[in-house]
């Protein structure tokens, strides 16, 4: 087990060798937190935490494979024995949307129309991979004194939103990633409601806007900007809440 990081708090982000994850990753290292980066290709994983430097170790995980999250989670036990924190930021928006413009993939979206292999794909990843992590990893959370679990939802998983012929989401909300959403929100309020009379906090937590991979860099807002409210939750000690769905800055999204 490592000796001079014992003392330090254990990070776990998914799909941290870019984006919000890459952020959030920056932070809690700054913050003193010893970070696993988990990236599904190592070598990009490598030059990301080479990047950041100190306090971050790469670690080989892709969400979608269970031998390479069972890897990942006896590297976990063997090096650290526990996890503190643990960010499930792992995400893709699209399989095929290539060059179409969102105008054309929306229609090939549409719910009469979709590719059923496109929504499996992707809640393969945001849905499947994130329970399949959480059941990994809640072992290991279990040896903290004080674990949380932040998942990084959208806004666009809001129900009481998307419903709404007055939100913005309300015409773009699609089976692929908006509804993969709503169930990663699903599947989070069960983790919440199995974990309230333990120690592990369990948030879902929605980034701003940002410019990054997932939206072909048409966010609103930079990757410092957009990921601060993933951050924030992350950085709650003992006494911050769980059970929570916010926005920058601790504004409650409605289910
Ligand atoms: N950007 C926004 O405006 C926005 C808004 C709301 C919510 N979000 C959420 O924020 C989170 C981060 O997204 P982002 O915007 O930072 O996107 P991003 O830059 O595309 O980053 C997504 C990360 O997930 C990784 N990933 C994809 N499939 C994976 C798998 N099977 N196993 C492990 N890692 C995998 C990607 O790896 P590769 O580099 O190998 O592709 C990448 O590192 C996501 O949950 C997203 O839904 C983003």
């Amino acid at each position: 087990m490592a000796t001079i990081e014992n003392n330090k708090r254990i990070a776990l982000v998914t799909g941290a060798n870019q984006g919000v994850g890459f952020q959030v990753v920056k932070e809690l290292a700054a913050q003193g937190f010893t970070v696993l980066l988990g990236s599904r290709n190592l070598e990009r994983g490598e030059t990301a935490a080479r990047e950041i430097g100190k306090g971050v170790h790469a670690l080989h995980l892709d969400v979608t494979d269970q031998a390479s999250i069972s890897d990942a989670t006896e590297h976990i036990r063997k090096e650290f024995g526990h996890l503190d924190v643990l960010v499930q930021n792992a995400a893709i928006s699209n399989t095929s949307k290539g060059n179409l413009s969102l105008q054309e993939y929306h229609q090939l979206t549409l719910a009469s129309k979709v590719s059923l292999d496109e929504v499996r794909t992707v809640w393969e990843t945001n849905v499947f991979g994130v329970l399949s992590v959480y059941q990994a990893m809640l072992p290991l959370l279990r040896k903290s004194s004080d674990a949380r679990i932040v998942n990084v939802t959208s806004g666009l998983g809001s129900l009481t939103m998307t419903s709404d012929p007055a939100s913005p989401y309300h015409k773009i909300f699609d089976p692929v990633y908006s509804a993969s959403k709503t169930a990663l929100n699903a599947i989070t309020v069960a983790m919440m409601t199995e974990l309230e009379s333990t120690g592990i906090k369990v948030n879902l937590v929605s980034p701003a806007y940002t410019r990054t991979n997932l939206n072909g860099y048409e966010g609103t807002e930079s990757v410092a900007e957009g990921s601060r409210e993933v951050v924030r939750v992350a950085l709650l000690g003992p006494d911050g809440p769980t059970g929570t769905y916010t926005m920058w800055e601790n504004v409650n999204i409605p289910w």
